[in-house]
């Protein structure tokens, strides 16, 4: 039987980075994030004993690294299934991979909600999103519905996401800031093994559970401004730890920091904009619905923007019915 599953990508509020378990990706550390309605990955797979060996295309090649880790992930599944046959996947993303916006958050997750209905569980949220987070950590927070915490936990069984709120919760959103093609030359995967050698990694852990707690309270209230800043400074502690690691990592280019300087000036000018940025050169705006027109407008007129992606607060996993093959 086919199953197509459609996820969306996440932008983290509060970031994970660094893992107390590698092989299960048990995060040192709780994250918040919310999933993007406009960065997505759509998924098909078949478990059939026609198949002598896993096929796996992404983005219409069949790629060996990756491949393999989906493989990987194909026998968690049949492990929990039972299910001896060999698979054929497709996977599309509706974005280019690798420069900042989380292809591996939405492409687990679609990987994970598609291949174990295809193999015939019926697994929960919470088991989907444990499932989910093996494949890559950041998308575990892919398959609840919103604005997602994902729980740290010690355990296997308690390290998974859940909803805070609803994608309907809150009219802000996440302009991605394209400046640039080139693909990261390191993995977020080899970034957080080195996490631990950054002088600052104990500081940023010791203050890491009173951040998620103001953030959430924030979220609540909804005062965007507190909540906006403190994401910003999240942004720029988890790339100060980043650059501090040994060997040290530098995601940006000059477009991003010309970004980050832009941000802050038409701030400073009355518009309440906030940005934050992953294991990659692009940029990603945080602002209220309302302020959508004026920034998109400023933004076009800057040399260094290659194109904006705009995203609404999204949903979950979901099954489609449209297969890739
Ligand atoms: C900077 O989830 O890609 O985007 O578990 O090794 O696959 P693996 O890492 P991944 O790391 C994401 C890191 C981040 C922060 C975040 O999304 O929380």
């Amino acid at each position: 039987m086919k199953v197509t599953a459609i996820a969306p990508s996440n932008i983290a509020f509060i970031k994970y980075w660094g893992k107390k378990d590698e092989s299960l990706r048990l995060p040192e550390n709780a994250s918040i994030s919310m999933n993007l309605s406009n960065l997505y990955t759509t998924t098909t797979v078949e478990f059939d004993d026609k198949y002598d060996s896993d096929m796996v295309e992404i983005d219409g090649e069949s790629k060996k690294g990756e491949g393999d880790r989906v493989i990987r992930h194909l026998d968690k599944v049949r492990n929990l299934s039972g299910l001896k046959f060999k698979a054929k996947v497709i996977s599309k993303n509706n974005f280019t991979k690798g420069t900042g916006s989380s292809s591996s958050a939405s492409g687990f997750a679609a990987l994970s909600l598609a291949a174990s209905r295809a193999a015939g569980l019926t697994l929960t949220e919470k088991e989907l999103s444990i499932l989910a987070r093996q494949g890559s950590g950041s998308a575990c927070r892919s398959i609840p519905d919103g604005f997602v915490e994902w729980l740290d936990g010690d355990t296997s069984e308690t390290s998974y996401a859940v909803s805070l709120f609803p994608h309907n919760y809150w009219n802000i959103l996440d302009v991605v800031v394209v400046v640039g093609d080139e693909k990261k030359d390191i993995s977020s995967t080899f970034g957080q093994v080195i996490a631990a050698t950054s002088p600052f990694f104990p500081v940023r852990l010791r203050n890491i559970n009173d951040k998620i707690m103001l953030i959430k309270q924030l979220m609540q209230k909804k005062y965007f401004n507190k909540f906006g800043e403190l994401l910003e400074n999240e942004a720029l502690e988890l790339h100060a730890i980043m650059l501090t690691s040994s060997p040290s990592l530098i995601y940006w280019l000059p477009g991003t920091i010309t970004i980050m300087k832009y941000v802050k000036k038409i701030r400073n000018e009355g518009l309440p904009v906030y940005f934050t940025v992953n294991t990659g050169q692009d940029i990603h705006l945080i602002i209220e619905e309302k302020n959508r027109d004026v920034l998109l407008n400023k933004l076009k007129r800057l040399d260094v923007v290659q194109k904006t992606i705009v995203n609404k607060p999204a949903g979950g996993a979901n099954l489609i019915q449209k297969h890739l093959f």
